[in-house]
């Protein structure tokens, strides 16, 4: 099986007490998970939801701390428990052979064959996303495990949440992305004074420290610490506490997720909203957002490492900007969001105003009736000659505005508005960039390219459309524009082949 993680049933599981009673839960029967170290645990997992805490409570009254001889165990008891004895279990709906949903994206050269089996490019770009989007028990999962962080968070702050935001929330999220979380505290300290009442209040004693910045770096200090010696399944714990904006780095292990923990970072909570709104507001907004990631990622132009490439949120606005300048626009610009934000709206974060309309029923979208492949073709053909060495990317305008400063790329961040989410990257970065996107726009205007594919090899179908922007050696890097222009097409067939066979 291509994934290590695979849910396999959702179905209604009966735990049966001592006492006779039945408890229900609807249950994620999964295949193993993916596991972060050779000697880690194997095994089924499956997550149970439970209707009510009660339930919880009642399943865990039942569960005993392991009496293990030759080690020692800390007896922090979590919501990960592992069923020993599975008589225990009575599932009389259990139901084999239902289909399984992998848990992980397909390998890239899977994914090339398929999509060569589509008989268009809209349906190439459809199924791209459709094979890589999160799936709905993916995306349980992140909430259940932000859920068993926050029960170790809380030993510290009994009122904390940790909540998911970026792409597990966003609608742009692959299968397999990180699950970016942020330590909610605003319970107690956005907790404002009530007005005095006879000249007298009330108030906590805290400790002062010198800054916001230092009360976070201390607060992820101490829950770092905290994973790192009881957090059942954390492993690998960085302290990152040095960076704009402070985080703990871990892997959890039951999950197989690979976890970023801040705090204090309310910005991007509203990013993730804005992000989810315009992903929701046009279908073709989610389907070139996917697209376009797995195309970068394909070509190297994004990394899970951190460095000098574009990052997946740089690329995403990206497409939104591009996506606000269609003629006529796809999607409105931020500030005419703003402009449509009621009172309820109103956000302003540590100076900066994040305020934008949440009911999407006061949004008015233009009719533009273009289709995936043409705007595939424009997206490549806008950045490939984009004025990247004077312009910036300003999704709050729609328009690109002049750069402020001279680094290679600037896009605009959205709230931040001073700030340019996409400093890191080099001229060397933004240089593939640019000369993918112009590789790409021009393999879409050939016709062999843009032809579904007619002959299969073995059971394999030729790469055609979007499968052949996908290929490693295909675009960019390996040959120049003029002198691919000189190759005979059966010259690029037979490349094409090749460079399928070998991934
Ligand atoms: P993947 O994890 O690559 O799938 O995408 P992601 O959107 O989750 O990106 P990432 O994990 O790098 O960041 C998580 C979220 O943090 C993003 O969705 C943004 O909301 C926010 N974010 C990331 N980079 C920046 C940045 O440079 N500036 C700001 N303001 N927010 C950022
Ligand atoms: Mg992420």
């Amino acid at each position: 099986m291509a994934s290590s993680f695979a849910v396999c049933r959702w179905t209604q599981i009966f735990v049966r007490r001592p006492g006779g009673e039945t408890r229900t839960g609807r249950e994620i029967c999964s295949h193993q998970l993916p596991l972060q170290r050779e000697n880690a645990p194997q095994g089924t997992h499956v997550v149970v939801e439970f209707a009510n805490r009660e339930s919880v409570a009642s399943l865990l009254e039942e569960a005993a701390i392991p009496s293990i001889s030759h080690e020692a165990v800390v007896p922090f008891k979590s919501r990960l428990l592992s069923l020993k004895k599975l008589g225990s279990l009575d599932s009389p709906n259990q139901q084999s052979g239902q289909q399984c949903k992998p848990q992980t994206s397909i390998p890239i050269n899977e994914l090339i064959k398929r999509l060569s089996r589509e008989e268009s490019i809209d349906q190439q770009v459809t199924s791209l996303t459709e094979t890589y989007q999160l799936t709905e028990e993916n995306s349980r999962l992140r909430f259940l495990v932000c859920s068993l962080l926050q029960d170790i968070a809380a030993a510290y702050f009994p009122e904390c949440t940790i909540k998911p935001f970026g792409s597990s929330v966003n609608g742009f999220g692959k299968l397999g992305c990180d699950l970016d979380m942020i330590l909610d505290l605003d319970g107690i300290s956005g907790r404002k004074a009530k007005t005095p009442k006879g000249g007298l209040s009330l108030e906590y004693n805290l400790k002062r420290a010198n800054s916001e910045r230092a009360v976070t770096q201390s607060i992820l200090s101490v829950i770092g610490e905290c994973l790192d010696q009881f957090g059942p399944g954390c492993v690998g714990v960085q302290k990152i506490l040095n960076a704009r904006c402070p985080l703990l780095r871990f892997a959890h292990q039951p999950s197989g997720f690979q976890c970023d923990l801040t705090a204090n970072n309310r910005v991007a909570i509203k990013s993730t909203e804005l992000l989810y709104l315009y992903g929701e507001l046009d279908p073709r907004v989610r389907f070139l957002v996917f697209t376009v990631r797995c195309w970068a990622r394909a070509h190297g132009i994004t990394s899970s490492i951190p460095g000098a490439w574009i990052t997946n949120f740089s690329l995403t606005v990206m497409v939104l900007f591009f996506l606000q300048k269609r003629s006529p626009a796809i999607i409105p610009t931020l500030d005419h969001l703003k402009n449509l934000a009621g009172p309820a709206d109103k956000s302003v974060i540590e100076g900066n105003d994040c305020t934008f309309v949440s009911d999407f029923s006061k949004i008015q979208l233009q009719s533009n009736t273009e289709t995936l492949e043409q705007l595939l073709r424009e997206f490549f053909e806008f950045y490939a000659s984009f004025a990247f060495n004077k312009m910036s990317i300003n999704i709050r305008k729609g328009k690109e505005q002049n750069k402020p400063e001279v680094t290679p790329l600037h896009i605009q961040n959205p709230f931040e508005t001073s700030l340019n989410i996409s400093k890191n990257v080099n001229a060397t970065q933004l240089d593939r960039f640019v000369a993918l996107c112009q590789e790409s726009s021009w393999l879409l205007q050939q016709s062999e390219t843009n032809t579904p594919s007619l002959h299969s090899k073995g059971g394999s179908p030729t790469p055609w459309g979007l499968a052949t922007l996908l290929l490693p050696s295909q675009v960019g890097g390996i040959k120049s524009r003029k002198k691919r222009r000189l190759e005979p097409a059966s010259v690029r067939i037979k490349s094409l082949l090749e460079s399928l066979k070998k991934s």
